[in-house]
């Protein structure tokens, strides 16, 4: 346990850890929640970071929002200063802003230094190290009298990353085993989507006062569609009608199947009746992946969802045990931009994210706040919260430096369920 400092949070921290480990070795039938201190307890958070986010995958970016060489993202995680960065050559790069003169932040907090833009160098502005868009160093004045100095010695430091289906995710520790064969599976089921090929539309940020755990268990299950988005998105998505496939090591995947009433609106719009709003289609989809919301989170915290016409990502960057920073986005085809009545849709399209994810974030934040109370209990899950069950037994398998199994069972819930059981 590489986050113990005492033997009072080794005792601490052991504790959590078993309670999350026999919270999910529970069967889902009698899966309840995890203890509070999961989401509140900054030593856990620590464990977290090492044990997880830093061992792992996390996605920083979408090439569609890194285009031209010298393109970048400036953004800070777990106190390393990142740019993710497009280099002369068309590679996308996750590079440390860490000056190797004197440590200073190339990109300091001020108005100067945008988090995002385009840039034809690297230049640290304390004493004007100049450094290439690949990180190696180009010039740096002053330093002929450094005895046996040798430019090549001296760049900006690079992280392991990988770029899947178009996303940038970094590995801070460098072992991870690669997301293509980490995500394979997924890989195959959102192959139709072809998201390397689509584009960023809409992005919001949300600096979030809660736990990272609560925005991924909130994103994954729609129970909650019956109470938070009732008037909303449980119109058209039931909750009740979710389901979720058998586990898999590296992602979880649920179904949130839309209303007979709507798939009916849907085929009459695409056969030229009255227009359901929106994009322009994929192409390619059968009813089955184009009638749903596809819901899917990589371990440790890549959100996406893949509906008819766009899929959405979340970014989400943990800060502390009870805020995390958050970017909703949607993409869509490159077809999708050029069509007639694009610049609509878009509109309305984000003003529709706003809506639903705001009412998340109310949720959200009075749940922190229910966690932070002495009066919390360990509550019973419904079998509709199935993903929260799966990010449990992930987050205990990771707690014991393992993933889940595979499962190779049908689904416990949903229509391939019943048909299996028939
Ligand atoms: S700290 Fe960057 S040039 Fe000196
Ligand atoms: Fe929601």
């Amino acid at each position: 346990m590489t986050a113990a400092a005492s033997p009072e949070i080794s005792a601490k921290l052991e504790a959590i850890l078993t309670g999350i480990k026999e919270t999910a070795a529970l069967p889902l039938s009698q899966a309840r929640t995890l203890p509070r201190e999961a989401y509140t307890d900054e030593d856990y958070f620590a464990f977290e970071r090492e044990n997880i986010f830093k061992k792992d995958w996390m996605c920083l970016a979408h090439v569609s929002q890194l285009k031209t060489p010298g393109s970048y993202i400036a953004l800070d995680l777990f106190d390393e200063p990142l740019l993710v960065i497009r280099d002369r050559e068309g590679a996308i790069r996750v590079l440390s802003r860490v000056c190797a003169h004197r440590a200073m932040d190339i990109m300091p907090d001020d108005p100067a230094f945008p988090r995002e833009g385009e840039t034809r160098l690297l230049v640290c502005p304390y004493h004007k190290w100049v450094y290439e868009l690949d990180g190696t160093l180009r010039g740096c004045t002053q330093m002929h009298n450094a005895e046996g100095f040798d430019k090549a010695d001296w760049k900006l430091a690079e992280f392991h990353s990988e770029v899947w289906n178009g996303f940038v995710f970094v590995n801070f520790d460098g072992n991870a085993k690669p997301l293509s064969e980490q995500y394979a599976d997924f890989d195959r089921v959102i192959a139709p989507w072809n998201a390397a090929d689509m584009e960023v539309a809409i992005e919001l940020e949300w600096d979030c006062d809660f736990n990272w755990k609560v925005m991924v268990e909130n994103w994954m299950e729609s129970y909650h569609h019956i109470g938070t988005h009732a008037t909303t998105l449980n119109v058209s998505m039931p909750g009740e009608l979710t389901w979720s496939e058998p586990e898999h090591p590296y992602f979880v995947h649920a179904h949130l199947p839309y209303t007979e009433k709507l798939r009916g609106e849907l085929r009459a719009s695409r056969a030229g009746g009255p227009k359901v709003p929106g994009f322009e289609w994929i192409e390619g989809l059968s009813e089955d992946q184009a009638f749903e919301w596809g819901l899917f989170t990589g371990f440790p915290c890549f959100m996406f969802l893949t509906t008819h016409d766009r899929a959405l990502w979340y970014r989400l960057l943990p800060v502390a045990a009870d805020r995390c920073l958050l970017l909703t986005t949607t993409l869509v085809s490159k077809k999708a931009k050029e069509a007639p009545g694009y610049a609509e849709a878009l509109v309305s399209e984000t003003d529709m994210l706003n809506t639903f994810h705001s009412e998340d974030m109310v949720m959200n934040a009075a749940v922190q706040r229910g966690l932070k109370s002495s009066k919390v209990v360990r509550g019973r899950l419904s079998h509709l919260e199935e993903p929260v069950w799966l990010i449990q037994r992930y987050l205990a398998a990771r707690a014991e430096g393992r993933y889940p199994e595979k499962a190779n069972r049908a689904p416990y819930h949903g229509p391939k369920a019943m048909q299996a059981a028939e």
